[in-house]
């Protein structure tokens, strides 16, 4: 169980001081669901910049819902995990026929759109309409588990929905969006992931079972994930007249219809690479190689052999753009970076 007296600390130590996140400068429930989409899985400073680019070219809901995917997966390009914004904006599309543009202040309606969460849900719920519901995620869960020395793992779902509770017991109901705030704010600052939590810092220590019984080092606990597949693909990165060629990933699965530079699912050898071209009635001048590159995905790892294509003509199925419109209107995944490099630098 969570103590009592766990939130008047808490806010107090929030309201002495947290950090100025662009976000937080807002009651907007879409700028407050934009940040809390981008920033899962994502780092607050990675965040911000796409956060400012986002909502220039989409500055609300009704915006969002007109655009089309190639101009919302631009401005996610490089976050990752692109199903977040395929999902916002269907969201906005429902908002806009369901709700006429304005988004619910209801957790469940909140609930019931696409990619909007428990955690979600409870963050735009509390931090945009002052609803007194828990936000919940990853980082809550390390310091409830520290706090309570709870010792189950924090991915099982019955104890996500226990922690859940516990939360939502001490939550004040005059403050719920400062207080998930400054819950956030000491998962991120004081009781953080990956090695020994700020306890000097921490405005909760003395309430803190991990803290002192020193178990902070086994907290929290995850059941051991299973090892990612790994696929070695050859990538190319092939050029004629200043051009580059792409083409378009399938409908559905990994990186759905996002561009990307044409590979084969198979470590190939320079030689290999060439028989096969042929095969393709590719007409290659010139083939280098570049440095392999690996990129890891929640389920799988690609590990990359990359080479530079200088072709005598274009090839069929490829399309072919300037360097400038690759930068401007294609929207590549991060997997690629390493590749694309070596065209700036060309
Ligand atoms: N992580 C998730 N939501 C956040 C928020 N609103 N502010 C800072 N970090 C966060």
């Amino acid at each position: 169980m969570i103590p009592q007296s766990f939130s008047a600390y808490l806010l107090a130590w929030y309201d002495a001081g947290h950090r100025d996140l662009p976000w937080r400068r807002t009651r907007d429930p879409y700028c407050i669901w934009l940040s809390e989409i981008m920033l899962q899985q994502t780092r607050v400073e990675a965040v911000i910049p796409y956060y400012e680019r986002f909502l220039q070219t989409c500055p609300d809901v009704a915006a969002l819902a007109a655009a089309d995917e190639q101009t919302y997966l631009k401005l996610w390009e490089g976050l990752g995990y692109y199903s977040r914004v395929r999902n916002l904006h269907k969201a906005a599309q429902v908002i806009c026929d369901t709700y006429g543009g304005e988004i619910p202040a209801d957790h469940a309606a909140l609930l019931a759109l696409p990619g909007i969460g428990d955690y979600t849900a409870g963050a735009i719920a509390s931090i945009a309409f002052g609803i007194p519901e828990p936000a919940v995620d990853g980082n809550v869960l390390r310091v409830v588990a520290r706090l309570t020395g709870d010792e189950r793992p924090i991915d099982d779902s019955k104890v996500k929905r226990d922690m859940r509770a516990q939360v939502a017991a001490v939550l004040p109901h005059d403050r719920p969006g400062a207080f998930n705030q400054a819950m956030m704010e000491l998962g991120a600052t004081v009781c953080i992931p990956n090695g020994a939590p700020r306890c000097g810092d921490c405005p909760v220590a003395h309430l803190c079972r991990a803290f002192h019984e020193e178990s902070w080092p086994r907290l929290p606990v995850r059941t051991p994930k299973k090892a990612r597949a790994v696929v070695h693909r050859t990538v190319l990165l092939p050029r004629f007249d200043g051009l580059v060629g792409l083409r378009r990933r399938p409908e559905s699965g990994l990186l759905a219809r996002m561009w990307e530079l044409p590979a084969f699912e198979e470590p190939l050898e320079p030689d290999a690479l060439r028989a096969r071209l042929d095969e393709l009635g590719w007409q290659v001048d010139d083939l280098r190689s570049l440095r392999p590159a690996k990129h890891v995905f929640t389920h799988i790892e690609w590990h990359m052999t990359g080479y530079y294509v200088t072709l005598r003509a274009p090839a069929d199925g490829l399309t072919w753009v300037t360097p400038g419109q690759l930068r401007g209107e294609y929207a590549l995944p991060s997997a690629f970076r390493a590749f694309l490099q070596v065209i700036e630098e060309a």
